[in-house]
């Protein structure tokens, strides 16, 4: 036993066996990044999705996290809610949710705040780079 009893075993499971670790390249229009950080800590998370254009659903998802093990267990279970659903669907994913499905303790709430915030800005994205595409179609030639 590493870590301290403080952490659940969900916990200590994402964080020795995390999921969906990696990336996707951020140029492909099929990918949304995002990348966000925690001022109080200095962490940083970088979750994308990989979007079937055609029906909005996400096909894929990954994470690379630096920062506290919490933070990477929490980017590690966003990335398996994501995958298979619908882009309106994740933007519903709660902070609160991750945190009671790993039993963070109070400190380490603002470490599933990072996955929901990363889950938002990868969608955020992803809606920008479409629009851009769109646009760029209509005024071309
Ligand atoms: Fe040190 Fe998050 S505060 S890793
Ligand atoms: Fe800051 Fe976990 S301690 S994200």
């Amino acid at each position: 036993q590493l870590l301290p009893r403080l952490y659940h075993e969900r916990v200590v499971d994402h964080y020795n066996n995390p999921r969906n670790v990696g990336s996707f390249d951020k140029t492909d229009p099929t990918v949304g990044t995002g990348l966000v950080g925690a001022p109080a800590c200095g962490d940083v998370m970088k979750l994308q999705i990989k979007v079937d254009d055609q029906t909005g659903k996400i096909v894929d998802a990954c994470f690379k996290t630096f920062g506290c093990g919490s933070a990477i267990a929490s980017s590690s279970v966003a990335t398996e809610w994501v995958k298979g659903k619908q882009m309106e669907e994740v933007l519903t994913i709660k902070n609160t949710e991750i945190a009671k499905h790993l039993s963070l303790p109070p400190v380490k709430l603002h470490c599933s705040m990072l996955a929901e915030d990363a889950i938002k800005a990868a969608v955020k994205d992803y809606e920008a780079k479409r629009g851009k595409l769109g646009a760029d179609t209509e005024s071309a030639p």
